[in-house]
């Protein structure tokens, strides 16, 4: 991990302002994924300039798809009409493991595709095992030559159209989705997650003229059709750049309106928040019809709160330590349990750094409240754990430094300049 450069934040009560979300990366890169399906011109609006997206558009762009990103303006246009190539690098793969993504469709259009193992992950092993037994199961022939995978339809297979998940994996749906939206007849998924992102990226695959539909309690079925079609289509608001913006204000005690967000895509949070003892004001905005926008007017003296994490609509684990941030202030104790990753409590120990009591067994933090928190020097371990250690940097005493930009510059899209809107001190000092 690069340890060039740190994010400075000073304490900074009171945050309050209004904000705009950008779309969600992780309903982005597996749309854009699924684009290599189409030939034509497709337009993509509210695309997150994070780095993530910019490694997707060039491992797509070096597929031979033709990429035009306005960062500015969040608009990307893309025809894969060229793309020619179907063998991703190893370090591509390396520098991002959603890069799995494209062996769906690739493998869909191409009837063939080849990647290497995702690199190392500090939040846990993150195996692919789904994604590759899935398309075993659908009529691949899957190699190995050390790091590299190929896949090769195999023609004389005897399809077992039914993919049963142990356990509802994001990546892996919509890798199997996407493979299966060009495959004759029909692909059940039973135990498909459900993700708000998964479910704005089959409303674009449907645009694109997929035949997708799901059934109770979490089974997608997918009709393969012949051809897709290139879309329009707007990326839903990001929920973890709204949770990041809401804990900012709860934390410092002051108040956000996140005029765009859809509160839908985050209901459990809410209620937690609510539970602390934050206000909430829900659907005072309108678009398309639908009532959407979230308010926080944050109490000065929030309760402790308990949370668990789960697949959604359970409590997201991309919120978990955003939210054990603001725990660290609250008064009594909560305990905090990472179910959907092994090793996703990383940042405890820098909390701890700022004064935080937080004990830890296995997969569950127990959070006892302190009265302040202090600047300190932490490091960031992974995206999430970024915003949380600025979460907590805004509400420490003196400065923090946060080192790791490169986590906060994956997930976010110019969030320091939100946050300083609503009044943060807060600096990005490239290394
Ligand atoms: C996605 C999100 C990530 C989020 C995660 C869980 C993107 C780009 N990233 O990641 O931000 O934290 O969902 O909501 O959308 N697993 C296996 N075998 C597999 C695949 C997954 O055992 O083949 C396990 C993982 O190790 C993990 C769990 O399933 O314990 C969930 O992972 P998964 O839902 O696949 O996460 P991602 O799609 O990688």
């Amino acid at each position: 991990m690069s340890m060039n450069g740190y994010i400075s934040v000073e304490q900074s009560l009171n945050l309050s302002g209004s904000v705009n979300l950008v779309g969600a990366k992780n309903a982005a890169l597996p749309i854009m994924a699924s684009l290599i399906l189409t030939t034509g011109k497709s337009v993509l609006h509210l695309v997150p300039a994070s780095a993530d997206i910019w490694k997707m558009i060039d491992l797509l762009s070096d597929l031979g798809a033709k990429i035009k990103f306005d960062s500015e303006k969040n608009r990307l246009e893309f025809d894969g009409s060229s793309i020619d190539k179907v063998e991703v690098s190893h370090e591509v793969m390396d520098r991002m493991r959603a890069s799995i993504l494209v062996m769906g469709p690739l493998l869909a259009r191409f009837k063939k595709a080849r990647a290497a193992f995702p690199g190392g992950c500090l939040i846990g092993a993150r195996p692919i095992d789904f994604h590759l037994n899935g398309f075993e199961k659908l009529g691949a022939k899957i190699t190995r030559d050390k790091n590299l995978i190929y896949a090769v339809m195999d023609e004389k297979s005897n399809q077992n159209r039914k993919i049963v998940f142990e356990y509802p994996s994001v990546g892996a749906t919509e890798n199997i989705v996407m493979f299966a939206t060009m495959q004759q007849g029909e692909t059940k998924i039973i135990n498909a997650a459900l993700e708000p992102e998964v479910l704005d990226f089959i409303d674009a695959l449907r645009k694109m003229g997929a035949d997708i539909k799901f059934e109770l309690p979490a089974t997608i079925i997918i009709t393969g059709v012949k051809t897709l079609n290139p879309i329009e289509h707007t990326i839903i608001p990001d929920r973890l750049e709204a949770g990041a913006l809401l804990l900012a204000a709860a934390i410092t005690g002051g108040q956000v309106e996140l005029p765009d967000a859809n509160s839908d895509h985050m209901d459990l949070f809410l209620e937690k928040l609510k539970l602390m003892g934050h206000k909430l004001e829900i659907g005072f905005n309108s678009r398309n019809g639908k009532k959407v926008g979230i308010r926080l007017i944050a109490t000065k003296n929030p309760k402790a709160v308990n949370i668990k994490t789960c697949p959604y609509p359970g409590f997201p684990t991309d919120l978990q330590s955003p939210m054990m941030a603001a725990l660290c202030l609250a008064n009594g104790v909560g305990l905090v349990e990472e179910t959907v990753f092994e090793n996703r409590l990383m940042h405890v120990k820098e909390l701890e750094k700022m004064g935080a009591q937080i004990s830890v067994e296995n997969s569950k933090a127990t959070v006892n409240g302190v009265e302040g928190l202090y600047g300190a020097n932490v490091i960031a371990s992974d995206l999430r754990a970024s915003v949380a250690l600025v979460i907590a940097g805004l509400a420490a005493e003196g400065e923090t430094k946060v080192f790791g930009i490169n986590h906060w510059r994956r997930g976010y899209d110019k969030l320091e300049d939100k946050l300083k809107k609503l009044g943060a001190k807060i600096e990005v000092v490239e290394g």
